[in-house]
């Protein structure tokens, strides 16, 4: 019944997940029974088979910490300075807590305006010179400047402050001491500092009681992903320009756990020779290459000596590299074909872009992958960065490709190899997609669906599901385009939208 993997895959067609459906198997154990742990590459483990894009509009450090606070990891983008890019790293891995607030500084003879000074945070911290890195002489609680019955431009921020000293706790404190200290002590909010070596002290993160109430709800996942220094683990990104050896330092510098070589097209003379550069200057760095779509792509990298391969091209929801470039393939051959070579080498794949429900993650894992990396999936997410915006009365985040003009402008256009030239030829788009809250709560449900699917076809892990496709135990077939509407919502006039 159906047809085995290596038959699907070779009769010359590219296929997207979409495109394919497994048939059901046998099931023998509970859901809770699956294990989704799995491999980033050849030396690090995640819990949850889940990476974040090195986007400029995904991952940043409140992405980056609360991947690793669920048990996946984000990459931090490197459209952007090298020594801000190692601050973001830094930033995320010195977080314990899933949560980074906007922090608000400013001097003492400031004044506050309006509530929307404020921006998300519950309280704005007054400091010598009004920026972070300078001593803290008071706070100002949102709901105190609220209370004041003054509120003119006139007044200076001095006037009215609470002075030093100020509760606070260590940064890297635990959810449930920060969560009694809250209670004990009676606060809405409470600063969390980092001691420096000179004893001064920097506020790096606001954690109120009511976002801590919001996340004990949520569902828990696997272990949190975190590296051998205690801290947890962060990837980023680089190119593969000269100049980007210098910024793998400031990322090694700042403790950088995984880089990914991020290129379209990654089976190029300058991946490969960066790949030896990097093994050879740091060789207890997890490298990742990519992106490719071939099993030949592939060798080449895997030859160079990477721990990780990067799969995908033109299969974003943002791309455009297909029919600009008229080149690329369907995602879920691409996965299958890349995983079946890397796989004799022991490299872990990670299946990149075109990822839109847990259906599809579901395919990538099975059909050979040990990740999936997303970009709309986590974008518009409370950790994205950026801020919200309203398109008609949808509250909706900015989005977009790497390769769309916009951020090339920005300097991603190494990921297109665009050298030196001024044409800049765009292989991606800008656009929006809709406020999804938290990832903490909307990722631990996707796994769970992903569990499930799992259970349905006798796999009780990554490896019994790899496996159980190898041997052509697990059976696959195409579906129509009447098959995939069948397998749609389809025929109703109206559906309440399942919402988490
Ligand atoms: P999803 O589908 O998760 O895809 O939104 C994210 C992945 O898309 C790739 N990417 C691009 N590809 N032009 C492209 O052809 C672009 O502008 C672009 N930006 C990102 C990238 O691999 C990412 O992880």
């Amino acid at each position: 019944d159906g047809f085995s993997a290596p038959k699907l895959f070779s009769q010359g067609y590219s296929y997207t997940y979409d495109d394919v459906i497994f048939l059901p198997h046998y099931i023998d154990f509970p859901t809770d029974a699956v294990s989704l742990s799995s491999k980033l590459s050849t030396n690090l483990t995640l819990s949850v088979p889940c990476v974040s894009s090195p986007m400029d509009t995904v991952t940043e450090s409140s992405m980056a910490t609360s991947m690793a606070a669920l048990g996946a990891i984000g990459f931090i983008h490197s459209n952007n300075s090298p020594s801000h890019q190692a601050s973001l790293v830094r930033s995320a891995k010195s977080h314990r807590l899933p949560f980074t607030s906007d922090l608000v500084f400013l001097s003492p003879s400031d004044s506050i305006l309006s509530a929307d000074d404020f921006a998300s945070s519950p309280c704005i911290f007054v400091t010598q010179s009004g920026t972070r890195h300078s001593k803290l002489l008071g706070i100002v609680s949102l709901s105190d400047w609220q209370a004041l019955p003054d509120k003119s431009e006139a007044r200076r921020v001095s006037d009215y402050m609470k002075k030093s000293p100020i509760h606070s706790l260590p940064n890297g404190s635990q959810l449930e001491d920060v969560s009694a200290y809250l209670a004990a002590e009676n606060l809405d909010f409470v600063p969390l500092v980092r001691r420096h070596q000179d004893d001064e002290e920097e506020i790096v993160n606001v954690v109120t009681s009511a976002e801590l109430e919001r996340i004990k709800g949520f569902p828990k996942l696997g272990l949190p992903t975190v590296g051998p220094d205690g801290n947890f683990m962060v990837g980023a990104s680089i190119g593969t320009r000269e100049s980007d050896k210098e910024r793998l330092e400031h990322l090694v510098k700042a403790g950088v756990n995984a880089v990914i070589l991020d290129s379209s097209q990654g089976n190029s003379i300058y991946q490969l020779e960066m790949i030896k550069y990097v093994k050879r200057a740091y060789p207890e760095l997890d490298l990742i290459g990519g992106n490719v779509v071939t099993m030949y792509q592939a060798q080449n990298l895997i030859q160079a000596g990477v721990d990780g391969l990067r799969v995908g091209m033109g299969s974003g929801s943002i791309c455009t590299t297909q029919e600009v470039c008229a080149v690329g393939r369907g995602q879920a051959t691409a996965v299958y074909k890349v995983s079946s070579i890397a796989e004799q080498s022991g490299v872990p794949v990670i299946a990149d872009g075109g990822i839109s429900n847990s259906g599809h993650i579901v395919k990538a894992l099975v059909l050979g992958a040990s990740t999936v990396m997303m970009g709309s999936f986590l974008a518009g997410s409370t950790e994205a960065p950026g801020t919200y915006q309203y398109q008609g009365s949808i509250r909706v985040k900015k989005y977009r490709g790497m390769g769309s003009l916009e951020a090339m402008t920005k300097g991603s256009d190494a990921r297109y190899l665009g050298d030196t030239s001024k044409l800049k030829i765009a292989q991606g788009v800008v656009g929006a997609v809709a406020d999804k809250g938290s990832i903490l709560k909307f990722v631990p449900y996707t796994m769970q669906a992903v569990k499930q699917g799992f259970q349905d076809l006798g796999a009780s892990s990554l490896q019994s599901a790899h496996e159980l496709l190898r041997s052509g135990v697990l059976r696959l077939e195409v579906r129509t385009g009447a098959a995939q509407v069948e397998g749609g919502i389809h025929g109703l006039v109206y559906y309440a939208k399942k919402s988490f």
